[in-house]
């Protein structure tokens, strides 16, 4: 391309060393896209023939087509994909094809190639966090009434619903999806026609090729424009959040898992064996799901430990966004489109968990809320059931099974309506706060969901 300033070819391993073909093929389709309403806006302005125009498109979409069925393999001498089309509609078409490159630079087109791809990949991202939102919801709305301990410091603390916990998850999913959308909308504007850095002595026209392109405007500095990766950033930032949240996930299906609890059963289709244990039942979706947490949060380091110290406007350096922005994307959607059908297909042991519920003192707030209610001051009360619950452990029962004579003797405060008002099924039904896990608070939250996940 470049070989009248040059006395020599590059050497071989330069060569490969410099090229990116091997992983920017991926974004074929964008990078043809944008070479279309390229063509179209230089012939709009009479920069090109209207003749040369179609010539160019024709050629690009025969090569859009041969690509897609494989006809057409990737010239892996080929620096990178924008040289691979640019040399391949040349040679399909001769001299028309030599001046599709009038103002513009692989600069810019780089720039608008990734924010292409990354649109149509968050927006496959964005079905499948709905998708497993949904099959969370579901989960949520069938054991909503299901009573299961609620953990601090993983140790028992209030009886809760499943669908209660659950729908924890269903709301960071939803917050993702803001993210996500968010950063899309600050993405979504054309670098196209910054050229190289510095705009071009062209009569252009970017809004034209931009609207073309569906982006909603165009960066306002075209030394910006071919500079940012801010927006690789955040959405990868968005990314190692939803990572976070799908491997804090991980880890309590994998807890609910183990005989130590036995909460749930997954089923058997995302399970796996051991080679030799021949009882074992093993989550490795799950736990690879939060192993692959780490190359996300990687992927994310790599490209901020990139762009940190980059001076105005491109450098090669960038070429090098590419591998761990694709590596995420690939990761995040893997692990998505697994979650789902793992949590909906999961079996839920709901005797396990009232078993479990039953044996934590887990209403003993309840108990101190009990007294409070009566007259006692809170921290009186905290003091009393403190007592209460040591002398249980003592005599090997629990506060529902200590009898009321034993209760008396702390305080006459106790009547014969208490026992009902510490059972599981009252702590659960009257924590009726907004958020909260009653059933009816729960079938708020679902029915918040669901109205989101329409809008
Ligand atoms: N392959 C390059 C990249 O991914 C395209 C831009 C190259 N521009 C340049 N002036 N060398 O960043």
């Amino acid at each position: 391309m470049w070989a009248g300033r040059f006395a020599k070819a590059l050497d071989t391993k330069a060569d490969d060393f410099n090229s990116s073909i091997r992983f920017d093929c991926k974004m074929y389709k964008q990078d043809i896209a944008g070479s279309i309403a390229h063509a179209q806006m230089l012939a709009a302005q009479g920069i090109i023939t209207q003749e040369d125009c179609d010539t160019i498109v024709g050629g690009l979409c025969n090569i859009l087509d041969d690509l897609n069925s494989g006809d057409l393999p990737f010239d892996m001498s080929c620096e990178d994909i924008h040289m691979f089309v640019e040399a391949e509609l040349t040679r399909r078409i001769g001299d028309a094809g030599k001046r599709l490159h009038t103002a513009r630079s692989r600069n810019d087109q780089v720039a608008v190639d990734v924010r292409l791809y990354l649109r149509d990949e968050t927006a496959e991202i964005l079905t499948l966090l709905k998708q497993l939102i949904e099959a969370i919801t579901d989960q949520a709305e069938g054991n909503k009434a299901v009573i299961v301990p609620g953990y601090t410091h993983l140790q028992r603390a209030q009886p809760i619903t499943f669908g209660h916990h659950l729908m924890a998850y269903a709301m960071m999913l939803l917050r993702d999806i803001g993210r996500l959308q968010d950063a899309v909308k600050r993405m979504n504007v054309s670098p196209l026609g910054s050229c190289a850095l510095a705009g071009t002595t062209y009569p252009t026209d970017r809004r034209m090729e931009a609207a073309a392109l569906h982006f909603d405007g165009i960066t306002r500095n075209s030394i910006d424009g071919v500079s940012d990766r801010d927006f690789c950033i955040e959405i990868m930032s968005a990314f190692a959040l939803i990572m976070m949240h799908l491997s804090r996930f991980s880890e309590e299906i994998i807890l609910w898992s183990s005989w130590e609890f036995r909460y749930i059963e997954l089923d058997d289709s995302y399970t796996t064996g051991s080679s030799i244990m021949p009882q074992k039942k093993n989550s490795d979706m799950a736990e690879l799901v939060r192993g692959k947490t780490g190359r996300v949060y990687g992927d994310l380091m790599t490209l901020l430990t990139l762009m940190k110290g980059l001076p105005l406007a491109y450098n090669k350096d960038m070429q090098e966004d590419k591998e761990a922005l694709f590596d995420s994307i690939e990761t995040v959607k893997m692990c998505l489109d697994i979650f789902a059908p793992m949590i909906r297909t999961m079996k839920v042991k709901t005797e396990n968990m009232y078993r479990a519920a039953q044996e934590g003192f887990i209403n003993a707030t309840d108990l101190a809320d009990y007294l409070t209610k009566k007259g006692m001051p809170f921290r009186s009360a905290y003091k009393i059931v403190g007592q209460i619950v040591a002398e249980c452990i003592e005599k090997q029962c629990v506060l529902d099974t200590l009898p009321m004579e034993a209760y008396r003797k702390h305080t006459e405060l106790f009547g014969d309506d208490l026992y009902s008002e510490i059972s599981l099924e009252t702590c659960v039904a009257k924590r009726i706060s907004e958020g909260g896990t009653s059933v009816s608070s729960v079938e708020a939250q679902i029915a918040y969901v669901r109205k989101e996940l329409e809008a």
